[in-house]
């Protein structure tokens, strides 16, 4: 190999303050391991030493301990994008002592290429694979990856042996075109093929190589309980029906799952279904769950940006990767997200909800309207261009004392016009085709708990007149009850 082997503190080193840094990973799969650890330390040490250090953070959604824990705690952060799911950032963001901003993840090296973003110096990406010529074969992940070499000044790689080079049969790298001169992406099924397997750079920028020989280290998720099973049942009942009075096409357009335990429960109940047929996903990660339906032949055709598999299932992908190599494709996620192919295809959208309102507005990320959870992710790209949109949660949280169905969302991720279907364990509201008046009492008699219907009617009954019964006064009445006695049960005393 003709590039400099560096360890991960002299590769560290070569990090300015000040620096825009692009460092690959979506889900721990793909992810970078030990040079943002190595930042971080440097961080500390300069810090200790009286000088300023911290550099703006690219990534290519939600990240590792490693990095976007050890970076935030190490106030090595000026700034941070886009989707991230780690405690200990969260807890610095809402401080906030660094500078988030969320963005759908197909627009991110989009906005970076025309400049709307800063210019990232410093790529810092995984491989598993680096020839002499610059061509490289990213890992589990293709995320941001792509993009952000193609960006960079300079790339520090990553050499993670412990992935097998022959994983590049499965990545599509495809990147679009500019503006007024980009082509139509031609992707018609999941299984279409557009792309190269490997990224040729430009070797000059690749200005070391750090080896390691470490797994992605994915955690499994929470096991279901009794309220994300009845979530599944209920989607996948309103799927079957669907499909059976032919609104939804008898070849099955291909699925998007989001990330959670409601959407753990919702693919494990489509495994189970014996009305809808065996089904392709264009979705945009992988867990455990999708690697079942593709073992048991439910899922017959897998397009993500990463495989998030646990351990045991990595490995048992791996050993049978001949099998499973022709069933999945890796590619960017600005293809995977992009509007124009999730349109195209008619793919059928799932994702969860932190709260909704009776109107089918959705917020996934902020807490009362103020704490950051997680961001958007994906989730508004395949929203908008979906031909089927479905957001569900559990109906209650915290012991029964936050009803998930409000008069008005704290926060908007996606808007009415977005939403087509609400689940929640009490059951399905179908708001296609029904004014704002119809859409309330579908969600709050279909999909609210019982204890908490009175009081959405109510709400709804104190303003008669109006396309949209809100009353700006009491509007916020469930939340403010929670803050203030810790039940929004409480609101009823509010709602007067
Ligand atoms: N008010 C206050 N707290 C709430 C709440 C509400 N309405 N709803 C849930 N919570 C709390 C839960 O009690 C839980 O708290 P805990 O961590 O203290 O136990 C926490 O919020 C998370 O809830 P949980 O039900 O465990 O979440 P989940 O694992 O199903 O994830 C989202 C739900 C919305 C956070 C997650 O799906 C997400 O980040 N979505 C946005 C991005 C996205 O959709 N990406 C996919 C697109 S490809």
């Amino acid at each position: 190999m003709k590039y400099s082997k560096l360890t991960p503190d002299e590769a560290a080193a070569l990090i300015q303050n000040g620096e825009t840094v692009g460092i690959s990973g979506l889900t721990p799969a793909g992810a970078v391991k030990v040079v943002p650890g190595a930042i971080a330390r440097k961080a500390e040490a300069e810090h200790a030493a009286g000088r300023e250090f911290k550099i703006a953070l690219f990534t290519g959604g939600s990240n590792t301990q490693e990095v976007d824990g050890a970076l935030s705690n190490a106030h090595a952060l000026i700034s941070r994008t886009p989707f991230q799911s780690n405690p200990d950032m969260r807890g610095h963001i809402n401080v906030p002592d660094l500078h988030y901003y969320d963005q759908h993840l197909s627009v991110v090296t989009q906005n970076m290429r025309y400049g709307h973003l800063p210019k990232i110096k410093t790529a810092i990406v995984e491989v598993c694979g680096v020839t002499d010529d610059g061509e490289l074969t990213f890992t589990t992940g293709a995320n941001n990856a792509a993009g952000f070499c193609m960006l960079a000044d300079r790339i520090i790689l990553e050499l993670n042996t412990y992935h097998s080079p022959k994983i590049r049969e499965i990545h599509d790298i495809y990147l679009p075109q500019d503006y007024t001169k980009r082509k139509a992406i031609e992707i018609f099924h999941p299984w279409d093929r557009i792309g190269t397997k490997t990224l040729k750079v430009d070797p000059k920028k690749i200005v070391g190589v750090v080896e390691t020989h470490l797994p992605d280290g994915v955690k499994p998720f929470k096991p279901g309980n009794e309220t994300t099973d009845r979530i599944g049942r209920n989607i996948v009942s309103f799927l079957e029906h669907e499909y059976q009075i032919g609104r939804i096409p008898k070849d099955f357009p291909p699925l998007q799952s989001g990330i959670g335990n409601v959407a753990n429960a919702v693919l494990a109940a489509m495994g189970e279904s014996h009305v809808l047929p065996p089904f392709s996903m264009y979705t945009e990660v992988a867990q455990d769950t999708v690697f079942q339906l593709l073992k048991s032949g439910r899922c017959t055709f897998l397009s993500s940006t990463t495989i998030t598999f646990t351990e045991p299932f990595m490995t048992e992908f791996m050993e049978n990767f001949d099998h499973y190599k022709d069933r999945i494709l890796l590619r960017p996620t600005e293809i995977t997200n992009n509007p124009e192919v999730i349109r195209r295809m008619g793919v059928i959208s799932m994702n969860t909800a932190l709260e909704l309102d009776i109107f089918g507005h959705v917020n996934s990320s902020h807490l009362f309207g103020s704490k950051m959870v997680n961001g958007i992710g994906g989730a508004c790209d395949f929203a908008r261009a979906a031909s089927l949109t479905i957001f569900s949660c559990p109906s209650v949280a915290k012991e029964g004392t936050i009803s998930a169905i409000v008069p008005m969302v704290t926060h908007v991720d996606q808007p009415e016009h977005d939403v087509d279907v609400i689940a929640t364990e009490q059951g399905v509201a179908d708001l296609r085709g029904l004014d704002p008046r119809q859409r309330a009492e579908a969600i709050i008699e279909n999909c609210a708990h019982p204890d908490y219907r009175p009081l959405l009617h109510r709400y709804v009954e104190m303003t008669p007149a109006g396309h949209i019964p809100h009353n700006l006064e009491h509007c916020f009445d469930f939340h403010r009850a929670y803050q203030k006695t810790g039940d929004m049960h409480n609101a009823a005393e509010l709602l007067q």
